[in-house]
């Protein structure tokens, strides 16, 4: 096992705020309203950048205890409105809306129970990202500075037919100990303490495989070794409590 994929799998090496949530196993409640507003914006957002296309693609939010709310099954996330979310209980039994969940809701759900400092997740299709799935290729070599700080490392989980619980399943011992994962042969996901966080860790994952692509094209990577991973894992802690897509 490499060193940064042995120090990503230690809780103490957690961004303090994520360690602390996890330790005390319980989540506040977030307004519905601002909510649904959230999956309108990030779920345009997604669409505008090129990570989704056609009805691809879902997002969540988890609004208390007990529910969650996730876009409905087979939209544009171009088009949605507020009106169009659907929610749902932590065994996906719709409560309310007028539409049915994602055919990802277990998926979604699997992130939720098993990171309860969870409140927020996206699914994509970012088409560089998607292609190193589609190739059984993680994005956990150590190769941006900016990337070990922010999502440690990217692994890719094993191939799970989309829409089933299998998926949710495959996902799990990846996304215990980290925000971000490639669903082989399927495409990305990101989860966070608000969707903002996991939407812009959705661009992180995109914007880093491009990198990752190029730098195979020419062809020397140099990898930070492990005295600097060390050092970058140290800085992550302090990093990750200032930055913007906390809030
Ligand atoms: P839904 O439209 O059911 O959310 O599915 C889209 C998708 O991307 C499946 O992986």
């Amino acid at each position: 096992m490499s060193y940064l994929k042995q120090l990503m799998e230690r809780a103490s090496w957690m961004p303090v705020p994520t360690a602390l949530a996890k330790s005390r196993k319980r989540v506040g409640s977030i307004s519905e309203g601002i909510a649904r507003r959230d999956l309108v914006q990030f779920g345009a957002l997604l669409h505008a950048q090129g990570l989704v296309a056609g009805t691809d693609g879902n997002l969540s939010v988890r609004l208390d205890l007990n529910r969650i709310l996730i876009t409905p099954t087979g939209r544009s996330k171009s088009r949605m409105a507020s009106s169009d979310m659907v929610v749902v209980d932590l065994s996906g039994r719709k409560l309310h809306g007028f539409h049915n969940a994602s055919s990802e809701v277990a998926m979604h759900l699997a992130i939720y129970h098993t990171r309860p400092d969870v409140r927020a997740v996206v699914h994509a299709h970012p088409p560089t990202a998607t292609a190193f799935a589609c190739c059984g290729l993680s994005l956990e070599d150590p190769l941006c500075a900016e990337v070990v700080m922010s999502l440690g490392s990217i692994p890719l989980a094993p191939y799970a037919m989309t829409g089933t619980p299998e998926l949710g399943e495959s996902l799990r011992a990846h996304i215990q100990h980290r925000d971000a994962a490639l669903l082989a042969n399927h495409g990305a996901v990101t989860c966070g303490e608000t969707l903002l966080q996991a939407y812009l860790r959705m661009e992180t994952v995109e914007h880093f495989a491009k990198i990752a692509l190029a730098a195979r094209q020419i062809g020397s990577q140099q990898l930070l070794d492990d005295f600097q991973i060390g050092k970058l894992m140290e800085a992550r802690r302090k990093y990750l409590q200032g930055c913007e897509n906390r809030g």
